[in-house]
């Protein structure tokens, strides 16, 4: 059993770093961002009301996010723990998630935040299978296309340069006051992401590793 939270700002590689680690652990990946857009793309009731938080970079409203994560991690495919990718994301949401459950590690990637900026205008998403790719940092076999099923590779709505700035701007004021939150909790590392994704990934196997030691 083993419950992670992967923490940091936008396109700190959260996601693509909770890919790696998923299949190196066999614990799944929840992820808040990929929930909310596969809502939004099937038009759900959630997928309704979400859309316009998604698309400006505002965090959606916490008792939406905290029930989503709530009926995600009741799945049976949860039952030897998870990964949480984007969840918590304000003080709420980090409230409830202590009322549910003990997280193991927080995984807090620490990267300058105009760095930033170039990894999210440059990264393409698989709209099939929520793979994660970058133009110039981690570009597909084949350009534009997915290397695990071939599809049509698109760029995220909220990744416009000025979009990013909002979001990282929220990541700030709203976020990152988090990481106090977790260290009086004592179970905060943080991971150098300025490191190429390779480097990221060691960081954290070491720190994950060392849970069992
Ligand atoms: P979400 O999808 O969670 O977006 P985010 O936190 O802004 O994170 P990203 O997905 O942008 O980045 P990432 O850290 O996963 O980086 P990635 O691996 O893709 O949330 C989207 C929206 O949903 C929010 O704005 C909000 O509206 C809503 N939402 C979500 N959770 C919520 C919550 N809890 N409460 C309220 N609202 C919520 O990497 C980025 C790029 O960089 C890629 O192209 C990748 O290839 C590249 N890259 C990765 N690592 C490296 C590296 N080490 N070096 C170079 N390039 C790299």
């Amino acid at each position: 059993m083993m419950k992670l939270i992967i923490f940091g700002p936008p396109s700190a590689g959260k996601g693509t770093q909770a890919q790696r680690l998923s299949k190196k652990y066999g614990i799944p990946q929840v992820a808040t961002g990929d929930l909310l857009r596969e809502a939004v793309a099937k038009k759900t009731p959630l997928g309704v009301k979400i859309k316009s938080y998604l698309d400006t970079g505002k965090l959606g409203p916490d008792d939406l996010i905290v029930q989503l994560i709530r009926d995600r991690v009741s799945k049976p495919d949860c039952k030897n723990g998870y990964l949480l990718d984007g969840f918590p994301r304000t003080m709420d949401q980090a409230r409830e998630l202590d009322k549910m459950s003990q997280v193991d590690l927080v995984l807090n990637i620490v990267v300058d935040h105009e760095a930033l900026v170039e990894r999210a205008v440059g990264r393409r998403i698989c709209p099939k299978c929520a793979a994660v790719y970058h133009v110039k940092f981690n570009p597909p076999k084949k350009q534009g296309v997915c290397d695990k099923d071939n599809a049509q590779l698109v760029q995220r709505e909220d990744d416009k340069e000025e979009t990013v700035r909002r979001r990282l701007k929220v990541y700030s004021e709203q976020t990152a006051p988090l990481v106090e939150h977790f260290k009086k909790k004592g179970n905060l590392v943080d991971i150098d992401g300025s490191k190429g994704i390779d480097g990221v990934f060691d960081q954290m196997v070491r720190a994950i590793d060392k849970l069992h030691k």
